[in-house]
């Protein structure tokens, strides 16, 4: 169920500005590593490359003895890599439910059609991040943004991954939805599934990795245990404010 990700010597530019900056780290099986660094750092960059949605300008992305960089989204995701974004991304117009269903569907039309929806599948998913089964008819419009971020959890495990990226899990929560992520996380963690985690609330982030890396302007600037990491000086002159 979990595999070892691996970025080598990553590059990604955009224009002008190198983004990923010859980054090269791993997150071995059943790891929990946090991404951490300010604004613009790189790390939302670090994701979509990890996932084929940007392709990498040079660098390789190994999961397990897999090189997958330059497989598409679709093949990574079979593969067992899978993120949660950022900014919330329903599907505004549909249910719950069917917003988990589009996470378990094979990725061609034709099982869709075959297949059909797994209901039973679905509210395991939705229970897992704390819905009820009566939420699995709402619609994004009427979710809160700890909903919403429940429901990106439920469509990103939709997918079996063994190994989740998460982007700012806990940004517009209040702290109950936070301590309701941090379990489930936990949770997840104890069945062995191997985790990034990308997030500005370090507090909340602290207990849930077993290291961090901290980047700036694309380029790894310390990595090792959080207490070390939050201790060193490039990371308290770019990302702490500290002098
Ligand atoms: N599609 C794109 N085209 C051009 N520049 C981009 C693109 N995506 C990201 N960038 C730039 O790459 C840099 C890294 O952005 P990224 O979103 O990865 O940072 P981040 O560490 O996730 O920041 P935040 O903490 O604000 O989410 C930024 O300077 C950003 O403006
Ligand atoms: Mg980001």
């Amino acid at each position: 169920m979990s595999a070892r990700l691996a970025v080598t010597k990553l590059v990604k530019r955009f224009g002008g500005l190198t983004a990923t900056d010859d980054l090269t780290f791993s997150v071995e099986p059943g790891e929990s590593v946090g991404l951490i660094g300010p604004n613009g750092a790189g790390k939302t960059t670090v994701f979509s490359q990890v996932m084929g949605e940007h392709r990498q300008t040079s660098g390789t992305i190994h999961l397990g003895d897999e090189e997958i960089s330059k497989l598409t989204t679709a093949a990574r995701i079979r593969r067992g890599v899978s993120r949660t974004y950022q900014v919330p991304r329903p599907f505004p117009e549909i249910s719950v439910a069917e917003n988990i269903r589009v996470g378990l569907m094979p990725d061609n039309v034709w099982q869709m059609i075959t297949r059909g929806p797994d209901p039973d599948r679905e509210l395991e998913l939705a229970e897992a991040v704390g819905f009820s089964a009566s939420d699995l008819t709402r619609t994004p419009a009427e979710l809160s943004m700890g909903d919403l971020r429940k429901l990106e959890m439920a469509r990103t495990m939709a997918t079996a991954p063994s190994v989740m990226l998460l982007d700012e899990v806990f940004a517009g929560l209040t702290l109950g939805e936070i301590a309701m992520i941090s379990d489930l996380v936990q949770k997840m963690r104890a069945q062995g599934m191997t985790f990034l985690i990308v997030s500005h609330d370090l507090k909340a982030l602290e207990p849930l990795i077993d290291r961090a890396i901290a980047i700036d302007r694309g380029a790894m600037i310390a990595n090792g245990s959080y207490a070390d990491v939050i201790a060193d000086a490039a990371v308290r002159t770019s990302y702490l404010g500290a002098a």
